[in-house]
């Protein structure tokens, strides 16, 4: 089947109550990583690229990637979409590299770094959001902001600031309303990259309420998290066992994720997960075996740790079992659902 529309594995993650982790990805390991944990318990995919990733890729090795997940995987249904586009023109050069979906993350400015007004982020989202739904992609907003900055994109806030950048639920309504977003990407107290908490996260600090909160205005718009990694203390402990630094941590933990599940979360954003587990995996291999230098004698055991974390991920999720059951639409076949709304 080809790449599918995001919408169609939220709608169906939506009516059976589950939730779908979406991947980010740079490289084929990392993409074979997500197919085979995808394989291995029957579970529909979100594979996501930043900015970062298209440029590291020059796109057109990660068109032909994807092409090729889709090639050898044709029992599962695979979105292809644009992590945290930072104005339209990146999300209309993104459908143009056959993403079937968006993010339009108005919530910064053009810069992903200064967080921007209500009103640049309705008009910007609103104008993705026309020229999307037109061919039948896909659009995920942003309101609120998170904390932390991954190679260039977020506004740095602190874990204290970030509880000033809450999403607002009456803004929620009022955005969906104006926007006609497929999903919503909500600030609830998380923050990307490893460093979320300096102690484990409680339902304070998390506003898993806020998010019932926004479900409860919102019932049918698919809630996003982002900043998802639950950042786990054995990945962290391989890193610094062999030679790293990676400081005390905390996550995003997963129960605290199924609450948001719960409570119309569809899509949870996981990135850092997947770069510790590689990250670990490698360091061990040149820890014990200083003369190897044969790429695939490090990659292979990375995308096997990777996969790990991926399978993991879709079974708490609840994803797992659930590929076969999802029928497949393309994205000419979902212009008419949005011409008929
Ligand atoms: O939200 C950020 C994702 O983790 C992607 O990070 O921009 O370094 O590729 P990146
Ligand atoms: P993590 O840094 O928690 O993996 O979040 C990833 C993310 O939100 C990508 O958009
Ligand atoms: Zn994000």
């Amino acid at each position: 089947m080809p790449l599918v529309p995001m919408r169609i594995l939220l709608d169906h993650a939506a009516e059976n109550e589950y939730g779908v982790v979406a991947l980010n990805v740079n490289n084929m390991e990392q993409i074979q990583a997500i197919m085979t944990a995808a394989q291995e318990t029957d579970s529909p995919v979100i594979v996501q690229a930043s900015r970062g990733a298209r440029k590291y890729t020059n796109d057109a090795f990660l068109r032909h990637l994807m092409l090729a997940a889709v090639e050898l995987n044709t029992n599962i249904p695979i979105a292809m979409h644009l992590d945290h586009g930072n104005g339209p023109e990146t999300c209309f050069s993104a459908i143009e590299q056959g993403f079937t979906s968006v993010m339009m993350d108005g919530s910064l400015t053009e810069d992903g770094k200064t967080p921007s007004s209500y009103e640049y982020n309705a008009e910007v989202t609103r104008k993705v959001v026309d020229a999307a739904h037109a061919v039948g992609v896909s659009v995920e907003g942003e309101l609120g902001a998170l904390g932390g900055i991954e190679d260039g994109h977020g506004a740095g806030l602190s874990e204290e600031e970030v509880k000033e950048h809450l999403t607002n639920p009456d803004q929620a309504e009022q955005f969906v309303a104006e926007t006609s977003v497929d999903a919503l990407a909500v600030a609830i107290g998380t923050s990307h990259g490893a460093y979320k908490f300096t102690h484990k996260p409680t339902g304070e600090v998390l506003k898993m309420d806020l998010i019932e909160e926004i479900h409860r205005r919102l019932p049918n718009t698919h809630l996003v998290m982002h900043g998802s990694s639950s950042v786990p203390q054995e990945l962290q402990d391989i890193i610094n066992q062999y030679g790293g630094d990676i400081k005390q941590t905390y996550g995003a933990p997963v129960e605290e994720i199924h609450r948001g599940i719960k409570n119309g979360v569809r899509k949870v954003n996981v990135d850092t997960d997947s770069r510790l587990a590689i990250t670990g995996a490698i360091r061990k291999v040149f820890a014990e075996n200083p003369a190897a230098f044969d790429p695939r004698k490090y990659l292979d055991p990375a995308r096997a740790a990777m996969a790990e974390v991926c399978k993991a991920r879709m079974i708490a999720f609840g994803q797992a079992g659930n590929a076969g059951k999802i029928k497949p639409v393309t994205c000419k076949q979902m212009i008419d659902f949005y011409n008929n709304k």
